[in-house]
């Protein structure tokens, strides 16, 4: 039995998909059982857990052959490091607890760094964690920074007419699609043919910047001369705090920001066909980012 948790977001929705086509057993865990049901119609075990709560990662990992693990993101937590410490406890206590032999875990790019890169520190301890258990085989999957990161530049593009944030227009980001991290997640499980701990860096098809990102989108969106605009952390702090997220964790996304800016947090494997995966950016903005933005537009 395969244990899949973050079951109802971005990744882990697909890794349990992708098993559940294959015949595999499959246990989902979320929070909300709601969310989970989708997968009980194809014949998966529901498991409603918080990942915070030790024994109840327990039970869910009962049994597990191999786990996908991940901490799922709290934006709006207070202190998102100790949150994300919790998590990571719990989960490294739950995979020990129950002797689980495989877990293939969600990771980023930047986890080689014990400090500066923000919210991804606690990813690098998540991989100690896990580094610590005797006897466990991992693989923690370094993803790159995430093409979902611009669906809420369709709001911006709304109220401002460009594209906004704190990365330079021409850093050149390895931008990936989040199905493509799940498709591989659940490569990895279906075959479980790794060994001792290892990292694996997750790279989308080619690196992208935020200037060639605007013009993608703009052409799908028939604003062909859409610019992508850097702003100061001083002008973004007020307005990431007014979209939802903790003074807390728009520090920690600033210091991550900072750190791929300067190139400290950067990808650390040369592009080959392992890492490279097939989502390109033009296929996102058509598929997801440009109903996403009519969507926004409708309900204007
Ligand atoms: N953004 C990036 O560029 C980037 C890059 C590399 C790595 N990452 C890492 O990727 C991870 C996020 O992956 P993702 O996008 O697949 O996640 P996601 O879709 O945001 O969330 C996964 C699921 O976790 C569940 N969840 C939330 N809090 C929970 C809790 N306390 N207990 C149990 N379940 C909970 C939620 O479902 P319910 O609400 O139904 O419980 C949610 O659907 C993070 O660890 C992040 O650091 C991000």
């Amino acid at each position: 039995m395969y244990v899949i948790t973050g079951a109802s977001g971005n990744t882990g929705s697909v890794t349990a998909e992708r098993l559940l086509a294959q015949g595999q057993k499959v246990r989902v865990v979320g929070r909300d059982a709601k969310r989970l049901e989708r997968f009980k119609q194809k014949g998966g075990e529901a498991f409603v857990a918080d990942m915070t709560d030790a024994a109840a990662l327990e039970k869910a990992f009962s049994g597990a052959k191999a786990v996908y693990a991940m901490i799922p993101p709290n934006i709006t937590a207070p202190d998102v490091r100790s949150y994300q410490e919790r998590v990571s406890d719990a989960l490294a206590s739950g995979i020990k607890k129950c002797s689980v032999t495989h877990v293939v875990a969600l990771s980023s790019i930047g986890a080689d760094k014990p400090d500066k890169v923000g919210p991804v520190v606690g990813l690098h301890n998540w991989e100690k964690k896990l580094e610590a258990i005797t006897g466990l085989n991992a693989i923690f999957l370094r993803a790159g920074y995430f093409m979902e990161n611009i669906l809420p530049q369709a709001g911006v593009i709304q109220s401002m007419g460009i594209m906004a944030g704190p990365l330079r227009p021409d850093l050149p980001l390895a931008m990936i699609a989040t199905r493509d991290i799940g498709a591989a997640a659940a490569d990895f499980l279906s075959k479980l043919d790794f060994a001792g701990k290892q990292s694996r860096e997750l790279l989308g098809p080619r690196d992208v910047t935020y200037s060639e990102v605007a013009r993608v989108v703009g052409a799908a969106i028939g604003k062909p001369d859409l610019t992508y605009k850097q702003f100061s952390s001083a002008q973004l702090k007020p307005v990431l705090t007014q979209m939802g997220m903790s003074s807390n964790m728009v520090d920690l996304l600033l210091e991550m920001t900072d750190s791929l800016n300067s190139g400290y947090m950067k990808a650390l494997e040369q592009r080959s066909p392992k890492n490279t995966t097939p989502t390109t950016i033009e296929t996102f903005v058509a598929e997801l980012f440009v109903p996403a933005y009519r969507g926004k537009a409708a309900r204007a």
